[in-house]
């Protein structure tokens, strides 16, 4: 699946609304900002505007598994909402759970030079899955690694990851708002043309 249709290249509003320089002395009408409705063209890693969202082993029992720990929100609604934020950033989600390492592998190949960032939650796959530290390092785009609870601040085996030392940052810990903060600094370090 590929996101949405970039806008037209020559319109020089970006996905904030915001307007290039004009250099004229005299001046002018302010612009109205625009909602983006469509996402905009992005100079982002590699000029992509998917960005891929990865969800590992039991996010799938989201909504019914440990609710005091993961929250009463199931995947697809966090994912929705994640998109929401996207498409306001400008950008579409591909989206994919699974529970088997191989998949999450095969999916982060394929995002090699095809999407502008790949957000992560690997799951229980963060602390001991070095196969997908190995893909991410053939990833040349920013990483954001994201967990709804802390895993920080629970059991000591937690507390490693294999995934952070590949990532441009965390999100951990914000429950609901995980996904979307996570979604939130993709589309930001891709825009600034941020290097991991
Ligand atoms: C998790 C934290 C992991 O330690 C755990 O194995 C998960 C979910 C989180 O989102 O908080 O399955 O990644």
């Amino acid at each position: 699946m590929t996101g949405p249709e970039p806008q037209d290249a020559t319109d020089a509003t970006d996905a904030t609304g915001a307007t290039e320089p004009t250099g004229a002395t005299e001046p002018t009408e302010p612009t109205e900002p625009t909602e983006p409705t469509e996402p905009t063209d992005h100079a982002g890693s590699a000029g992509s505007d998917v960005i891929l969202v990865l969800s590992g082993p039991n996010l799938d029992l989201l909504g019914s598994r440990e609710p005091e720990i993961y929250g009463a929100d199931t995947l697809e609604r966090h994912i929705e909402r994640a998109r929401e934020v996207a498409a306001s950033n400008g950008f579409g989600v591909e989206h994919l759970q699974s529970n088997h390492e191989g998949d999450l592998i095969d999916a982060i190949h394929g995002a090699r030079d095809r999407c502008a960032a790949i957000v992560i939650n690997a799951a229980a796959f963060t602390h001991y899955a070095w196969g997908i530290h190995d893909a991410l390092a053939a990833y040349q785009g920013p990483v954001v690694e994201v967990h709804l609870s802390n895993p920080a601040s629970r059991e000591p085996w937690r507390a490693s990851s294999v995934v952070a030392p590949v990532a441009t940052g965390c999100v951990a810990g914000f429950g609901g708002l995980g996904y979307e903060m996570a979604v939130q600094a993709a589309a930001r370090l891709v825009r600034e043309g941020a290097a991991r």
